[in-house]
């Protein structure tokens, strides 16, 4: 089998990076991979278990021992889990211990695909800097908060946006400032915005840009 062919969205909190992983994983057939539910899985675990998610020992312990079916049915989209999920991305040893799964899952594809589709926020630039194909997919925070909020407030009536807006600005900041793998754009992705885009819209622009390099790589 050749080399895996590897597609890497990265970008802030809801600027519809993993709507759009999953419509590309199956127009191309490759597998996807959420990598912000292993961070989040790690702060539900933790969570759950009663423990601070800024005790990083205990956050160190939780990383190293993860596994994806620990979270299987879980509600690890909430609030807290996000907020508790940036806290403990921010420490060196739970990203060193996810590294490795991150890596082996984009190489060595489940399932037999001849590639994968990774989201999150150090994709292009720490878990896989050689990848096929990257973007970096951003939308305006007032449209982010927006989008989020309406995610959520079936589960939760007495959320307001404003509230989500302060969340995932608080969110993004940890995530931008943090000097381990912080959220960056790498010098190869491509610029998406998706602010005044549809998700059709969004779709058909990063079709359009995996066509040419997907079917050069093919042929
Ligand atoms: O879906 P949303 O964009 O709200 O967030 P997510 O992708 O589920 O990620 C949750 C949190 O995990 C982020 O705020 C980051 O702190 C962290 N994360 C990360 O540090 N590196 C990744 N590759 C993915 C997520």
């Amino acid at each position: 089998m050749g080399k895996s062919f590897v597609i890497a969205l990265d970008g802030p909190a809801a600027s519809g990076k993993g709507t759009l992983a999953q419509l590309l994983a199956r127009e191309y057939d490759l597998a996807y991979l959420d990598t912000g539910s292993l961070y989040r899985g790690v702060a539900y675990a933790l969570l759950a278990a009663g423990k601070d998610p800024a005790d990083e020992e205990a956050a160190a312990e939780a990383a190293a021992n993860f596994s994806l079916d620990q979270i299987e049915g879980a509600d690890i989209r909430t609030r807290e889990v996000g907020a508790a999920a940036s806290k403990v991305a921010a420490m060196p040893r739970v990203r060193k211990a996810l590294l490795d799964f991150q890596r082996r899952f984009a190489a060595n594809p489940p399932g037999g695909k001849r590639g994968a589709v990774l989201d999150g926020r150090d994709i292009g630039t720490v878990v896989c800097p050689d990848a096929d194909l990257k973007f970096f997919v951003v939308a305006s925070p007032e449209v982010r908060a927006r989008r989020r909020f309406l995610e959520l407030k079936a589960q939760k009536p007495d959320l307001t946006e404003a509230d989500v807006y302060q969340d995932l600005a608080e969110r993004d900041a940890r995530d931008a400032a943090r000097a381990d793998a912080p959220m960056a754009q790498a010098a190869d992705a491509e610029l998406l915005d998706t602010t005044r885009l549809t998700i059709e819209a969004a779709f058909a622009a990063a079709r359009r840009v995996v066509d040419g390099v997907f079917r050069r790589c093919e042929g």
